[in-house]
């Protein structure tokens, strides 16, 4: 794949090249694909406590696969960005094996991990060497018992060893994200505010969506950023918005007003970004899904083991895309949960 690096560039003047548009004129050019549905924790907001079907192993995509996927995507179809997500992706065998193969592909500009962080420690630095520069680690609270709560496990102290490891190791972009419910995360919103002062990391609070296997999620149940932003300033100190915000990124930025640590917000149900939106999704076992809460999937698996050729599998990609909704409707009565919960969505 020695190409040379003008060829990203050069992309939209071939005349092969399909963007990804939808029926709304978005292009979608940032995918998030999902290595596995297995993970090493239970969070009630996104897996049953027991019980769990994982997928067989033979139905995931190999590492090869997902790569040529992604290759095709970035040079006829204007990919940039990948964000590797699971379940927990770091349960995958060898995952910077599949980093290395991504970060080869030229035109790629990001390439993302989003992590629980329990096996980072023990990873971090050979993602690094891998190519891999940003790391998203999901971490609700600092508080040991809370962490059992949320996660129905022990491993607090994991967690803070792995981000500490990708810290020594030098992880440009290096962020937290924690969810946000109404009764709980009150607490963690000052801790982790604190955290984030003391660490320069970003913390990043998402609205708790319907995306749980238990289907006990509730508009009520919300931690709506703008209450977080109330509490954060009376009990940590005052935040301003930080000025020119990410195109498309769904994460409202804020600062503290001396200037020490950083809070982002993802206001999925307050304030839905589905106009912006330019993201779709590769499951683990080869589906696209053009949106996180959309019911309906379309294969490509079958295509990619076929090998069918790079048009059938744009056409297949384009399906998807074309009848991508306008947005979700969370906040409607029309609103029905997908049958996958998040971890075997892919967060
Ligand atoms: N609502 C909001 N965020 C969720 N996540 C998992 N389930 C939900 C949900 N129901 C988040 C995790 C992690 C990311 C992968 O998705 O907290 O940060
Ligand atoms: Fe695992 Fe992430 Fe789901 Fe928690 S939210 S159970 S860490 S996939």
């Amino acid at each position: 794949m020695a190409v040379s690096s003008s060829r990203s560039s050069d992309i939209s003047s071939q005349n092969n090249y399909r963007p990804l548009t939808d029926s709304f004129g978005r292009v979608h050019s940032n995918l998030r694909v999902s290595v596995t549905d297995r993970c090493n924790l239970r969070c009630f907001y996104c897996m049953p406590a027991e019980n769990v079907q994982f997928l067989p192993r033979k139905e995931l995509l190999s590492f090869e696969e997902i790569s040529q996927f992604v290759d095709c995507m970035v040079r006829r179809c204007g990919l940039t960005k990948v964000r590797l997500t699971g379940g927990e992706p770091l349960v995958r065998q060898d995952l910077h094996q599949l980093i290395s193969q991504l970060v080869s592909i030229p035109g790629l500009k990001q390439i993302g991990l989003t992590t629980n962080g329990i096996l980072l420690e023990q990873h971090a630095e050979r993602l690094f060497e891998a190519g891999l520069r940003r790391i998203n680690i999901s971490l609700d609270t600092l508080d040991r018992e809370k962490f059992k709560q949320y996660t129905r496990r022990d491993n607090l102290d994991q967690v803070l060893a792995g981000i500490e490891a990708a810290r020594k190791v030098g992880f440009p972009s290096l962020k937290v994200n924690a969810i946000a419910i109404q009764g709980m995360t009150e607490d963690d919103l000052v801790s982790l505010g604190y955290f984030a002062r003391e660490t320069g990391i970003e913390v990043r609070f998402i609205e708790y969506m319907p995306l749980d296997a238990d289907q006990g999620w509730e508009r009520e149940k919300v931690l709506f950023a703008e209450k977080m932003i109330q509490i954060l300033s009376e009990q940590v100190g005052p935040l301003q918005p930080v000025e020119a915000p990410q195109k498309n990124s769904p994460s409202q930025s804020y600062e503290f007003v001396d200037g020490q640590g950083k809070i982002g917000f993802i206001s999925s149900v307050s304030k839905p970004f589905c106009a912006e939106c330019n993201r779709f999704r590769l499951t683990a076992e080869g589906k696209i899904r053009n949106c996180l809460f959309s019911l309906e999937e379309t294969d490509v698996r079958e295509l990619l083991r076929a090998n069918a050729g790079e048009d059938l599998l744009i056409d297949r990609v384009m399906q998807s895309i074309a009848t991508k909704k306008e947005g979700h409707e969370i906040n409607t009565a029309n609103f029905l949960q997908p049958e996958r919960p998040m971890y075997s969505i892919g967060g």
